[in-house]
């Protein structure tokens, strides 16, 4: 089968803009620094009920390289990215029925249209999750099932502690508190939602090797860059400052990821 690209962007928020433009500069790269998203997508793809029918949304799907696992889970499936380079990556395989490039908070798709929903490490890049949600329970079929990921507060906290020793500048991103992002899914009532918190430690060489991942997955320039952090001067601060946390298995750095699934009322 051959895979189908439609554009329907909505390309006047420069926030939008700015997320599009850097995972999409990091498409090639993205799989060499993938480890967590690895980890925390198979991981949570086990929650779905194996059954090789319906339809299934992946919502930010990145260059797709879950899609060869999800024949297990539906006989179908449309792949969603904002980023045109990701979906342009993941649109090689051609394993999906279409590809789409679109906003997972306003999608142009119909409702009740999909069995499954599923969407990993996305929804920390959405400015309102309330509409994500919004959307998940619109487009799911009655019975259907949502899985989702996303990074919460405390994600890379000895990163940030780091940082703060040297400046009072933001360098992580900050993350919404878990209590945050319940209350936004809580209010698509017609869901019953499950949330769990699971903390996923990953460890570094150095500093350098961390910020160097960050870069491959393209999320450093949304993380809250600043100008001048590459002077050498202000790495070796950076380092010495970040060594207190060393342990026997290297630089540790946490990522805290929120798992909310869901079941949406009927059938
Ligand atoms: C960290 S990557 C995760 C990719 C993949 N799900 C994985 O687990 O490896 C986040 C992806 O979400 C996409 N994204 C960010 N904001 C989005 C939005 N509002 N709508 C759709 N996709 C979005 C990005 O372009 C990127 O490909």
């Amino acid at each position: 089968m051959s895979a189908v690209i439609e554009h329907r962007v909505d390309s006047d928020n420069e926030f939008k803009q700015q997320v599009a433009n850097s995972f999409s500069a990091a498409s090639q790269s993205y799989m060499q620094g993938a480890r967590l998203q690895q980890q925390v997508a198979l991981d949570v793809l086990a929650l779905l009920p194996k059954a090789p029918s319906g339809h299934l949304l992946d919502l930010g799907c990145g260059p797709g390289w879950l899609h060869p696992r999800f024949a297990e889970y539906c006989s179908a499936f449309t792949a969603v990215d904002l980023s045109a380079g990701m979906l342009a990556k993941a649109a090689q395989a051609a394993l999906a029925k279409t590809y789409l490039q679109a906003d997972a908070q306003q999608l142009p798709l119909c409702d009740n249209s999909a069995d499954t929903v599923f969407s990993s490490l996305m929804l920390q890049w959405c400015a309102k999750p309330a509409a994500v949600f919004r959307e998940v329970s619109r487009v799911l079929t009655p019975g259907g099932k949502v899985v989702m990921t996303t990074l919460v507060e405390g994600t890379l906290s000895e990163l940030a502690q780091a940082f703060a020793s040297l400046d009072s500048y933001p360098h992580v991103s900050r993350f919404l508190a878990v209590d945050n992002i319940k209350q936004a899914a809580l209010a698509a009532t017609d869901i019953r939602w499950q949330f769990e918190q699971r903390r996923y430690p990953l460890y570094y060489p150095d500093v350098q090797s961390l910020a160097r991942e960050l870069k491959l997955l393209g999320a450093n320039q949304v993380a809250g860059r600043r100008n001048g952090l590459t002077g050498k001067g202000y790495w070796q601060q950076l380092a010495q400052a970040y060594e207190g946390h060393r342990t026997m298995l290297g630089l540790p750095a946490s990522y805290q990821v929120l798992i909310i699934s869901g079941v949406k009322y009927g059938s």
